[in-house]
């Protein structure tokens, strides 16, 4: 079954197409301090210039192996969303997405949805989002048209709430989430996910795509996770991009893979396949699919390594879609 991942698997640099490509600002500008083409990833510090951005904030950047040392090569840009209680760099470390085996060629930039999740009128990680992309563009430089989110857990549920707005959707090409907690409005202070997911498509599809454990006991794949807050069962929300992206009338095309292990869903939506995807996993709880161990708390929680790892498949994945 690795065979199908890995007929699949290409890099990002190799569907690269330069009238494609949309040359940010920050293009032929010094490298910022801190970055280092294929060096360690740095903690920086940003400071948001609204109160709904949230202050003094942190990411971890890194600079791929490919990106140029002239910043003057338009480069993917990933932001990628941990969960709640886990630091950036363990987000990092067991995704893998900053090191070379699984990417040289995407700028990857890792922080933190607010974790109080306080009402979006103290702080809104939108707000952040958007001004945070503003400063990396205007200082590295990006290829506008492939930007990503991609996030876990709590980070997955923020890159779902950056797939609802109209300003993110129609700035970030294509999301994918991986045990993705989609709150529902019920269980918040304020409409976030249903009253309040309102993309304003106006003829744009959303690619979108969900990993989720049928194992998972932090976020269950039907949503119901009492005592704790509940979410939005997966094929709802999945229904729901389904429906926004015009892919009614076609049911999903299915595939087992992994020995039978995963099932895959992917729609045809107005004539593009895989527009909307999404892999159910059998036997696996809540966490990041790799084959690499964790350790704990997350070996526990995902219930043991696979054998393929989530990373592949979304970077292979999130290649398809340019803006
Ligand atoms: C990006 O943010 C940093 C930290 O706040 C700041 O020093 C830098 O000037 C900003 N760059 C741009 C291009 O806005
Ligand atoms: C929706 O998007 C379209 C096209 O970008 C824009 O003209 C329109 O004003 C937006 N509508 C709302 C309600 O934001
Ligand atoms: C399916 O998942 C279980 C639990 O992770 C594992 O023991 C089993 O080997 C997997 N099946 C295949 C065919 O990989
Ligand atoms: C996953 O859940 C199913 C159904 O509840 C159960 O039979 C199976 O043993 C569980 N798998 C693991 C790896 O815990
Ligand atoms: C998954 O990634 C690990 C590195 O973390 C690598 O050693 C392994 O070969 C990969 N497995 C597959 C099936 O791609």
């Amino acid at each position: 079954m690795y065979g199908t991942f890995l007929a699949a698997f290409f890099t990002f640099h190799s569907i690269s197409l330069a009238s494609a490509q949309r040359r940010s600002s920050g293009c032929g500008q010094r490298i910022p301090d801190g970055f280092t083409p294929g060096g360690p990833s740095q903690t920086f510090t940003i400071q948001s210039e609204s109160q709904a951005g949230g202050g003094t904030r942190q990411y971890i950047g890194h600079l791929p192996q490919h990106f140029s040392s002239q910043n003057d090569q338009p480069a993917p840009l990933i932001l990628a969303f941990h969960g709640q209680t886990q630091p950036a760099w363990s987000m990092e470390q067991i995704t893998g997405l900053s090191t070379p085996e699984f990417n040289k060629d995407a700028i990857v930039v890792q922080w933190l949805g607010d974790p109080e999740a306080p009402p979006s009128s103290e702080i809104d990680d939108r707000v952040f989002a958007n001004e945070l992309l503003d400063n990396l563009t205007s200082s590295l430089c990006v290829d506008e048209s492939r930007i990503y989110a991609v996030g876990l857990s709590n980070g997955g549920g923020l890159t779902g709430l950056l797939a609802c707005s109209p300003t993110l959707n129609r700035r970030i090409a294509a999301f994918a989430a991986v045990a993705a907690a989609y709150y529902k409005d019920t269980s918040l202070t304020e409409p976030l996910f249903e009253a309040g997911c309102n993309p304003n498509l106006s003829g744009r599809k959303v690619p979108m795509m969900e990993v989720h454990g049928l194992n998972d006991t932090v976020v269950a794949y039907d949503g119901d996770n009492s005592p704790s807050p509940n979410t939005i069962p997966l094929p709802e929300w999945i229904n729901s991009w389904v429906e926004r992206n015009d892919c009614l009338g076609t049911d999903p095309q299915l595939e087992k893979l992994d020995g039978g292990n995963i099932t895959k869903s992917s729609w045809l939506c107005d004539g593009v396949q895989d527009l909307v995807l999404h892999y159910q996993i059998n036997n696996f709880g809540h966490g990041w699919p790799s084959t690499a161990a964790q350790g704990e708390p997350f070996e526990t929680l995902r219930l043991g390594p696979t054998t393929w790892n989530a990373t592949t498949l979304i970077l292979n994945w999130l290649s398809m879609w340019t803006l």
